[in-house]
């Protein structure tokens, strides 16, 4: 499958079912910059970061090697399959995979989080999921902790989903209540917008 049709695959089937959509099993890993998302995101050793809507969990992996075993990273998706093979395939290393939703009370302790990364999983989530998303974002970080999102351009492109599920930069600001801090673009049609728990 040539880039385009993957791409198309892995995001478009983004049709909202009733208010909420779900996506599972695709990966955004073909059309971001991961040396720019690393960059920006600066991960320092020690550090706890969740990769929430993991999917096959490639940057969980990343930020694994960065932290060199020094910290630890948790791989979340509701996805069974997804989650089963990255247990197979992540023994031994600081990553814990979790099966598990994150716009619900995850089994992660609270106030344990440094950075919380969440890749084209936020357009797929209804108004109430949103809501209870941050909740839960807000009882696992850290004070001056930070959450990083990844979301497509709210523009016309070859692939992704509807336009009216999309986020723009300053719609995140108007929904995430946390400190709007960097704006960055990490491939040809997305963004990343990094928000920090400053009370
Ligand atoms: C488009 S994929 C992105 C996967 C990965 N973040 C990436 O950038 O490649 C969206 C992922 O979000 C996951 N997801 C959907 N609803 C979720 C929820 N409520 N909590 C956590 N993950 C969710 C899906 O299972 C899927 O793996």
């Amino acid at each position: 499958m040539d880039k385009e049709s993957n791409l198309s695959e892995t995001l478009k089937d983004e049709k909202p079912v009733s208010t909420a959509h779900r996506h599972r099993g695709k990966t955004s890993e073909s059309f971001l910059n991961k040396d720019i998302i690393l960059k920006e995101l600066d991960i320092l050793p020690g550090q706890t970061i969740l990769d929430a809507g993991c999917g096959n969990g490639y940057m969980a992996k990343e930020f694994s090697k960065i932290l060199n075993n020094t910290g630890k990273v948790y791989a979340l998706d509701p996805d069974t399959e997804a989650i089963k093979t990255l247990k197979q395939k992540t023994k031994g290393t600081n990553i814990e995979p979790i099966e598990a939703d994150i716009t619900q009370t995850t089994p992660i302790e609270g106030l344990s989080i440094d950075l919380i990364y969440l890749s084209t999983v936020l357009h797929g989530f209804s108004e109430d999921q949103i809501t209870n998303f941050l909740l839960e974002a807000k009882r696992l970080l850290k004070p001056k902790a930070r959450l990083a999102i990844i979301e497509i351009q709210k523009q016309d492109t070859p692939f992704g989903p509807p336009l009216d599920i999309r986020f723009s930069p300053e719609e995140l600001k108007e929904i995430i209540n946390l400190t709007p801090k960097t704006l960055v673009e990490v491939g040809q049609y997305f963004y990343m917008q990094i928000f920090e728990n400053i009370e």
